[in-house]
């Protein structure tokens, strides 16, 4: 298959349009696109409703759409039909698909240089963008490790916890998510199906305290970090601020200060993972800005579209690094220039269009009209989430797959979270207009 077979994108709208369906999701393009994956894909765990070892959509659960194409909070598939994205390339586009800015930073770049030559002959672009990452940092001075995605920057988080503390434990939370590669693998504590088959590869395992949504179970986890970080060998502490993949779970107030102060008591580095929750997706810049942590992990929207991320870490705890004999941390495309280039132009339309003030603001009109209309009408539990990082929690098990389906029946495109996947996630763009918000009320409305 050449690229020139594909099918030339359908004409877009300007991105902040309703939906518009013209057969019923998964159309006949979608279904013969979804064949064709099932005969290359390895089959590792169905897309939703997808069953690719039969390549068939399981009738219990037919709704996996091919896109064709994205402007702004609008996905075309390929049968022409029109979504809201309320997912948004799972919370990672945070100015929309296909931002003018960043198209253009790509014309103006992808010209100029594609790739430099890593750590030994830099590009400007890479240069350009570690300064302004290092001043995202809380520390007076900080320094920068860039990678290609959310799992390398844990992964280069926690080598540089190992180096600065010389101890090897890590201490995360039941229910996180850090991404599958095998330096984070042993602190996921989401599903025991990511990290159990190859436990025997993982090393030492990661120790594990409850993820806290009340102060009672506060309580009890400060308990166990009390017990864990007693034994004298653990190097990180590892956060998420808020808990994303698990259920957009909120710890109560003072939660986090307490645990990393607990933490740097005993000697361990505070890592947070901000892969999700930073630039605006949480309504802040970093949502653990407060906790002074010692490294922050950044990835997702990072590079408006493109794979970049990045730990920051303080002078400190990055001079771990400097050593002999040389200890060398590096990728062939780490930090390449053009997803460099398109960084600084995520950070610039960030700042220029306000849009994490924006987020906090109109996320929490968002949260506040779906409690009023949902919250107690059943099986709707509870709606929490930051900005726009937000959670529609159920009492029944299997009823957040149900609600993602007839949301995508009715044009409007979400994920689901939390160990059960009983959480409905919804991560739009920062941009989205507030009528398309009004507008995923009624659709859900019309779903329970
Ligand atoms: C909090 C958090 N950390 C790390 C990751 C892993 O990022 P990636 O999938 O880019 O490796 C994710 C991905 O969802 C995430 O949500």
């Amino acid at each position: 298959m050449s690229f020139s077979e594909l099918p030339p994108p359908p004409e877009v709208e300007p991105g902040q349009d309703l939906p518009e369906l013209r057969t019923r999701p998964p159309g006949p393009q979608s279904r013969t696109w979804l064949l064709r994956l099932s005969r290359t894909a390895a089959p590792m765990g169905p897309a939703p409703g997808f069953d690719p070892l039969r390549g068939i959509h399981s009738e219990a659960r037919p709704w996996t759409i091919v896109y064709a194409t994205a402007k702004g909070c609008n996905v075309l598939d390929v049968d022409g039909n029109r979504y809201v994205d309320l997912a948004a390339g799972f919370g990672a586009q945070l100015l929309g698909h296909a931002h003018p800015r960043i198209q253009k930073v790509i014309e103006l770049q992808a010209p100029r240089l594609l790739q430099a030559l890593g750590d030994l002959h830099p590009a400007d672009a890479t240069i350009a963008l570690m300064e302004r990452l290092a001043k995202l940092h809380p520390a007076a001075s900080a320094r920068v490790i860039l990678g290609l995605t959310g799992a390398d920057a844990v992964t280069a988080a926690l080598k540089t916890a190992m180096l600065c503390t010389g101890r090897p434990g890590v201490l995360a939370f039941e229910g996180a998510y850090h991404g599958l590669g095998y330096g984070p693998l042993r602190a996921c504590g989401l599903r025991p199906g990511y990290r159990e088959p190859f436990s025997p590869q993982l090393g030492t395992p990661a120790r594990f305290l409850p993820y806290p949504a009340s102060a009672d179970a506060a309580e009890q986890a400060l308990e166990r970090a009390r017990f864990e970080l007693a034994r004298g060998d653990i190097g990180a502490l590892l956060f998420e601020p808020i808990l994303g993949r698990g259920g957009v779970v909120v710890p109560p107030e003072g939660f986090l200060a307490e645990v990393c102060a607990m933490a740097r008591t005993a000697g361990a580095l505070v890592v947070a993972d901000e892969i999700w929750t930073a630039l605006g997706r949480a309504g802040s810049w970093l949502a653990s800005h407060e906790h002074g942590p010692d490294l922050v992990c950044l990835g997702k929207g990072l590079g408006g579209g493109l794979p970049i991320s990045a730990c920051i870490g303080s002078d400190r705890v990055m001079s771990a690094w400097r050593r002999d004999p040389e200890v060398v941390h590096t990728s062939t495309f780490s930090g390449a220039p053009l997803s460099a280039a398109t960084a600084i132009a995520t950070l610039d339309v960030l700042k220029r269009d306000d849009l994490v003030a924006r987020s906090a603001r109109v996320g929490a009109a968002f949260r506040e009209q779906l409690a009023r209309r949902f919250v107690g009408r059943k099986p709707v539990r509870d709606v929490r989430g930051s900005g726009l990082m937000i959670g529609i929690d159920s009492s029944e098990p299997g009823s957040a797959s149900r609600w993602c389906r007839r949301l995508l029946e009715r044009g409007y495109i979400t994920t689901t979270g939390g160990g059960d996947r009983d959480v409905l996630v919804l991560t739009p763009p920062l941009d989205i207009s507030e009528r398309l918000l009004t507008a995923f009320c009624d659709a859900f409305d019309e779903c329970l």
